[in-house]
């Protein structure tokens, strides 16, 4: 299986990156970020590393280099949500993507991570947040749209999917602090190699249902990382990245 992946430096995307070089499902990655990765990353033969100069231009290039992908795993994104980040990078990959998905005649799923307090209501008053959460609610609706209204460009073969997770937190080891863990018995929280795993069973396997709640999202993770853990390659190590 061949999957595009971006936000790969960051906390969420690096840990979704880790497990698929370790998950044997998974045959070729290539990675969209705007700035170089370490050395030992890019010596993987099952990783190719496409450094972008604007996130909204695909070359012809390009485009070849992502033809016959399967699925892409959108990590990118601010906390702040700005409009260019969230919205229009991701839709201008939906459209580049769209006539290949065509031409390949098989399903591509997209999964787009998002989170909990991202509101799709655009006339919702919100006391907090309340720009950054707009955009990141309109990013949803435009992005679950584009499977249905867009159908003469990508053939009927592309699926959107959502995850919100709520605060995410890094694994922990035994014997570790993380202040923020009480803070989710009121807001919900999903460990980051869960949210990865349940990412990148969506990618796989595909879901009924467009959009995971945080709830949906840790069932769906503990449960991959239950089935695939053991045959993930024996270096992957479970994430001890910070918080933020
Ligand atoms: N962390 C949480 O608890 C949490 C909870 C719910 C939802 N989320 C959402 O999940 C997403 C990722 O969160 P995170 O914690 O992994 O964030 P992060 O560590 O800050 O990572 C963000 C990623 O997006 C990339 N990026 C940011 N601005 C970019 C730009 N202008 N052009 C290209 N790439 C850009 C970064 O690349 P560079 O390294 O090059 O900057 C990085 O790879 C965000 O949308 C966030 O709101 C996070």
């Amino acid at each position: 299986m061949k999957v595009i992946l971006t936000g790969v430096t960051g906390f969420i995307g690096s840990e979704v990156f880790t497990q698929c070089c370790a998950n044997p499902a998974i045959t070729s990655i290539i990675a969209l970020t705007r700035r170089p990765l370490s050395a030992n990353i890019t010596k993987d033969p099952q990783v190719e590393i496409i450094i972008m100069k604007d996130f909204i231009t695909y070359s012809k290039e390009l485009i070849e280099q992502l033809e016959g992908a399967d699925a892409c795993i959108w990590s990118m994104g601010t906390k702040e949500g700005r409009r260019d980040i969230e919205i229009d990078y991701p839709l201008a990959f939906c459209h580049a993507m769209a006539p290949i998905v065509a031409r390949q005649k098989k399903p591509f799923r997209y999964i787009h991570l998002s989170g909990r307090l991202a509101e799709q209501d655009q006339s919702r008053c919100l006391l907090f947040l309340s720009e950054g959460r707009r955009i990141k609610g309109k990013a949803e609706l435009e992005i679950l749209d584009f499977e249905n209204s867009e159908e003469e460009l990508h053939g009927g073969y592309w699926q959107s999917y959502i995850a919100k997770p709520s605060m995410v937190l890094k694994q922990q080891k035994r014997g570790d602090k993380c202040e923020l863990r009480w803070l989710s018995v009121f807001i919900g929280s999903v460990d980051v190699d869960e949210l990865a795993a349940a990412m990148i069973d969506v990618g796989r396997n595909g879901s009924e249902e467009p959009v995971f709640n945080n709830a949906e999202v840790v069932m769906r993770g503990r449960a991959a990382l239950d089935t695939d853990l053991e045959c993930y390659d024996p270096g992957y190590v479970k994430s001890s990245w910070s918080l933020w």
